[in-house]
């Protein structure tokens, strides 16, 4: 993948202190806003589908939400022919158009935030703080983007039929923050969300449509990956956004190289991918705050998201302290139902997943490396559950691969070993999110100046990026750039970028 060479988006303890519109751990139950009611959420009505794609609550496989149908090779076909179609109009549409109905549906969903909690927490598992963050970070994307081609975006050229292909872990604020820039810049798009979560998908679509955007303009298509394969392959496109594994991004690269946009440029592709996210801590930090902050990056969502915490670094000397502390929180984890408010961890979205991790657990254990593993409740069974892990590993090097779960591996280091430490986290090849702890300005400096991920975070956790003040994007094997929710992303969906000013 391209690096991008923007610099870094380092966080500083400061911003703990701005307000987390985006990114609330608390609920507060008597907020009427945004919270109607806990029954509400839990008796959402699904929209009306019906297919093959059978789509299952991750907490409880006995509850099939619905079945969804899968669009065949034809059905991607006349999409495309349609959204190019569409392109003549929606391409000649003002920014100020385009912004008003984004914001529109920025309404629509706020208001409709109890539904959709509801959607999510039942489709893709997320505990009910998870899912008023999902809600909230798509409607700033919506607003985000649309105040930004209000802004820069008047009389710029777009590109034409955009293909935007989602993960399931945010589905839908990727989803909807990929749509979204889209059509802010004036392309049409065909979206494909990730086949594990399409319900919540299907209900952005409805609201985006409902807000203004044509029919043909936005095109629903669920299916798999074949789904995804067909729209990348369809010559006639004009880009390609992705969001998920680094494999299937290095796939769909492949496919798009020597192919060019209608314009004489190579066709772009923006791909969001994933992290081997290190921390590193000193023995001058403090055990509490790591304590907390290690939690929240490596449990939070049930470790599956792409920021997530995967190895944790040690100084030797504090190393025992802060790790009697980190299991002693860890046993305080409530693992179970994501629709009941004292969740902290809910399932891994599917038996694939969790079969992944467990094998990943048991090699790792079979090589030698001590694991520490809370307890499941029993009535985890009834889903695909697994228990928040630590495993104490040698060496960064042993890891061969992300391992999206809630497992954290250790690496204890020696004080004078920082250097070559940071020499390996760098190359994993990896550089989306970076942590460290510290009190020492000049340790700071040192980690800083040596990581080369895109989001750094210091003395603070190290998910839940907020669009706008934390765009949120990697390079190397974690992705193309630009970031998500920051000002270039716009720009790579026009044709002539370099009209705009670069000055960002
Ligand atoms: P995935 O790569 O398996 O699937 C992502 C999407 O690609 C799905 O919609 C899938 O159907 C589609 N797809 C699969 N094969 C395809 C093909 N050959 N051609 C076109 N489309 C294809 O990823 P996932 O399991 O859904 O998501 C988890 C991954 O996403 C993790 O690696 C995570 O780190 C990454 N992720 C990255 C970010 C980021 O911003 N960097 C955010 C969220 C998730
Ligand atoms: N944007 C998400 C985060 O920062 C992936 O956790």
């Amino acid at each position: 993948l391209l690096n991008d060479l923007k610099p870094s988006n380092i966080v500083a303890p400061h911003d703990l202190f701005q307000p987390e519109r985006t990114n609330s751990r608390g609920i507060d139950l008597n907020d009427e806003n945004t919270l109607r009611s806990l029954k509400d959420i839990l008796n959402t009505t699904l929209p009306e589908t019906s297919g093959d794609l059978p789509v299952i609550n991750p907490a409880d496989h006995k509850d099939t939400l619905t079945t969804i149908t899968t669009s065949t090779p034809e059905v991607v076909k006349d999409a495309v022919a349609s959204a190019i179609t569409a392109f003549d109009s929606w391409g000649r549409t003002s920014a100020e158009h385009r912004a008003i109905i984004l914001e529109r549906a920025a309404d629509l969903l706020e208001a409709e935030t109890p539904q959709l909690m509801g959607i999510v927490l039942r489709e893709a598992g997320k505990t009910l703080a998870n899912a008023v963050a999902e809600i909230r970070e798509a409607v700033d994307f919506l607003r985000y983007y649309a105040a930004q081609a209000r802004r820069e975006l008047n009389g710029t050229t777009p590109l034409g039929a955009i293909v935007c292909i989602s993960p399931w872990n945010f589905p839908l604020a990727i989803f909807l923050g990929q749509i979204s820039a889209a059509l802010a810049a004036g392309n049409t798009v065909l979206a494909k969300p990730a086949e594990e979560t399409p319900v919540i998908a299907l209900k952005a679509i409805q609201i985006l449509h409902k807000a203004g955007i044509p029919d043909d303009a936005l095109h629903f298509l669920p299916g798999a990956g074949e789904t995804g394969a067909a729209l990348v392959s369809d010559e006639r496109i004009s880009g390609v956004v992705f969001t998920g594994s680094t494999e299937v991004a290095h796939i769909i690269q492949k496919q798009l190289s020597n192919r060019l946009t209608a314009h004489g440029t190579p066709l772009p592709l923006i791909a969001e991918t994933g992290g081997q996210n290190a921390m590193v801590v000193d023995s001058s930090a403090l055990t509490e705050q790591i304590t907390r902050d290690v939690l929240a990056s490596a449990f939070d969502s049930a470790g599956q998201r792409c920021s997530a915490l995967r190895v944790l670094c040690l100084q030797e000397d504090s190393a025992d302290r802060v790790l009697a502390m980190i299991k002693g929180a860890m046993d305080e984890l409530q693992i179970g139902n994501p629709a009941d408010i004292e969740t902290d961890v809910g399932p891994v979205i599917s038996a694939d997943a969790q079969n992944i991790i467990l094998q990943h657990i048991a090699e790792m254990r079979s090589k030698g490396f001590r694991v520490y593993q809370t307890s499941l409740p029993p009535a985890c069974s009834a889903g695909t559950f697994v228990a928040p892990t630590l495993i104490e590993i040698s060496d960064i090097n042993v890891l061969t691969r992300e391992v999206f779960g809630p497992v954290l591996h250790i690496v204890r280091y020696k004080a004078n070993e920082r250097a070559s430490l940071m020499e390996k986290i760098r190359n994993t090849g990896y550089a989306l999110t970076f942590g460290l702890h510290s009190r020492i300005d000049s340790t700071i400096q040192e980690l800083t100046n040596a990581s080369s991920a895109g989001n750094i975070y210091v003395n603070r956790n190290i998910v839940g990026a907020i669009v706008g003040s934390q765009p949120f994007g990697g390079h190397g094997l974690s992705g193309t750039g630009p970031k998500a929710g920051g000002p270039l992303y716009l720009r790579r969906m026009l044709a002539h970028t370099q009209a705009l000013d670069t000055r960002f």
